[in-house]
């Protein structure tokens, strides 16, 4: 399996409920290792244009406002096979049908508050991860 590394988005509604170790621990438990690691506050820009790939679905005027609502913690998570080894850690996008032991079946509320992001694909880890992180803001052991 490639060594790969991707995005996650620990979001707002983690931060409020104090879990961004537990979570964080789950990674590292299952051999995704931080190599980058920052708090921010998105601005309504940046969240658009970090999702603006979903611009036009009936959703995003919820989703930037979520993602704007408090300060989100932005990983880049390096391991094997790590762009799927995140979404399987993940869980599926709608809690609701999160399998038991996912991040999304303990913690996330809804389809919109989900606790968690993810690069779906490799080519979108490398921009997510561009987006937040210089080559020289991560770090291998
Ligand atoms: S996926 O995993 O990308 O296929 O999921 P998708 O259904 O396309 O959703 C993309 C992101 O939009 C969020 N989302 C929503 N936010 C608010 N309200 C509603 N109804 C809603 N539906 C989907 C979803 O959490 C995904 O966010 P990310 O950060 O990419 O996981």
């Amino acid at each position: 399996m490639a060594i790969e590394t991707t995005l996650s988005i620990l979001k707002p509604d983690a931060i409020e409920k104090n879990i961004i170790g537990k979570i964080i621990a789950k990674f590292e438990e299952k051999g995704l290792t931080p190599v980058g690691l920052r708090m921010v506050h998105l601005s309504e820009r940046e969240a658009g244009e970090f999702y603006a790939v979903h611009a036009e679905r009936p959703f995003f005027g919820e989703l930037v406002e979520f993602m704007t609502r408090g300060p989100v913690v932005v990983m880049a998570l390096r391991g094997e096979d790590a762009v799927n080894r995140n979404r399987e850690i993940m869980g599926a996008t709608n809690p609701a049908d999160a399998d038991a032991g996912t991040i999304r079946a303990e913690f996330a509320t809804s389809i919109g508050e989900n606790t968690v992001h993810g690069s779906d694909s490799v080519e979108n880890a490398e921009i997510e991860v561009n987006f937040f992180f210089s080559g020289t803001n991560l770090f291998s052991r």
